[in-house]
């Protein structure tokens, strides 16, 4: 099954477009059309079926996936720097700040050189898609060609990507060898990678798309910030940054401007429909109202925070409250490019929020007191359909319109870690189990646009 554009798949499987609900489909017809666009999904009970059953047969545009493999949607990863990708699982023991200038402005900085940039750039988007990460919203680096090549790559690969050149500019927050020379370069390098994306001539179904991505407040001038917020409104791209991540950075923004993260980009302009603010750890009840408020969307990055954050982000409240949430791996400050790990990562720091974890206080006073546990339901949520509405994107759920982003389960692959008993099959424990327990080698195939990528 190479190609399911224009065919009809049979298939059983999971997805979850509201949050905390799982719907499970048996048996089901999934149509599409020649662009991979999802027409019709159809279940054995409904009155159109048993035709159009027959018809796929009949004019051979029937694909059947193996009874015992599980059908997904594609992972939706809203948070990931593609070049720290040659140090994950590295320097994970230092504060963020020591973090960035010791390791990680050093490492982008070596982006200058393409045959570098071209082996860790292909690297990251073959692994990526391998973990099932069929949309990828990319950090890169300042730099205008390799950050070109991560487009050139993304749209070999066939990965659905967003991507932004890196803009930080501020001389005393950033290294002289690694920052944008000024303001225009920052702006006007943006551009020009926009520009890039947009008359790209293999993109004309806009599969990669381009992101104004101002590094943080504390890397960029007012003046960056300011030209930065006018050039997402009149593109209409979306934008990235980190927002509110570590008491470092949280406390040097509510210094030099007086006011939280959210409230400073809001001000410029960046908080808008299709922004993703990075990490959010440290919101204020008046940021997350304002976040709902410009109908912008957090990525939570459960792994990363665990290391630079010092604080667990409130999945469950945000949720309720109605925010648009994704998961980020945050490679490298998240060691890992697998978005079922930070699904599992995501649910353990909920349960350790809600329980509290000082083992010397007695339970009453070791507990947050408010109900703060995700399960499984809540993270895949988040890991495919709600990562798709926070990017304003048709994709991580198989529903007309949407796009056939989606990846099979294979319980018995050679080296998997899955393990399914009688009964598993096609219950919400299977995709528990597939959640806590599948790895790479259970990711049988992976599609973005009904094309087979991995
Ligand atoms: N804040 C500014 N840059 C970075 C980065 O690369 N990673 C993380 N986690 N936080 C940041
Ligand atoms: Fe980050």
């Amino acid at each position: 099954m190479r190609d399911l554009r224009n065919k009809v798949l049979l298939a059983s499987g999971f997805h979850a477009p509201v949050p905390g609900e799982i719907e499970v489909l048996k048996d089901s017809l999934i149509v599409l059309d020649g662009e991979g666009i999802i027409q019709s999904v159809l279940r054995p009970g409904d009155e159109a079926y048993g035709l159009q059953k027959s018809d796929a047969e009949r004019q051979e545009r029937l694909c059947r996936l193996p009874a015992e493999h599980s059908l997904l949607p594609g992972f939706v990863d809203c948070h990931v720097h593609a070049p720290q990708y040659p140090q994950l699982g590295t320097a994970l023991d230092v504060p963020l700040e020591t973090w960035l200038h010791t390791y990680t402005f050093p490492l982008e900085a070596r982006y200058t050189d393409l045959a570098f940039a071209r082996r860790a750039y292909r690297l990251l988007v073959e692994d990526l898609l391998a973990n099932g990460t069929t949309t990828a919203l990319y950090f890169a680096t300042i730099h205008q060609d390799a950050t070109r090549l991560l487009v050139d790559i993304c749209l070999e690969k066939g990965q659905r990507a967003l991507i932004g050149k890196v803009a930080m500019d501020n001389p005393d927050e950033c290294p002289d060898y690694y920052r944008d020379a000024s303001p225009d370069a920052a702006i006007k390098g943006t551009k020009a990678l926009i520009d890039y994306v947009r008359a790209h001539p293999d993109n004309t179904a806009g599969t990669v798309l381009p992101v104004v991505t101002p590094r943080f407040i504390p890397a960029c001038t007012d003046a960056t910030l300011q030209g930065l917020g006018e050039l997402a409104t009149d593109c209409g791209c979306h934008v990235q940054t980190h927002c509110s991540e570590s008491d470092w950075e949280h406390g040097y923004v509510l210094s030099r401007h007086g006011m939280t993260d959210t409230m400073s980009l809001d001000r410029f302009g960046l908080l808008t429909r299709r922004s993703m603010l990075a990490h959010s750890n440290l919101l204020t009840p008046d940021d997350m109202e304002q976040i709902k408020v410009r109908q912008a969307a957090v990525a939570h990055c459960p792994l990363s925070n665990a290391y630079f954050a010092g604080a667990v982000f409130p999945l469950r409240a945000a949720l309720e409250k109605g925010l648009h949430v994704g998961l980020g791996s945050d490679i490298s400050g998240g060691p890992s490019a697998s978005l079922l790990e930070n699904m599992r990562a995501a649910i353990l720091v909920s349960r350790m929020l809600e329980s509290g974890v000082d083992g010397n206080l007695p339970p009453h006073l070791r507990a947050s007191g408010a109900k703060a546990r995700i399960d499984f339901r809540h993270a895949f949520h988040v890991a495919t359909a709600g990562g798709g509405k926070a990017l304003d994107l048709p994709v991580g759920q198989f529903t007309p319109g949407y796009r056939f982003d989606a990846i099979t389960i294979d319980p018995q692959a050679n080296g998997g870690t899955l393990r399914l008993f009688d009964g598993d099959e096609g219950s919400e424990a299977a995709l528990q189990k597939i959640i806590f327990t599948a790895s790479r080698a259970n990711i049988a195939a992976v599609y973005v646009d009904g094309r087979k990528v991995a």
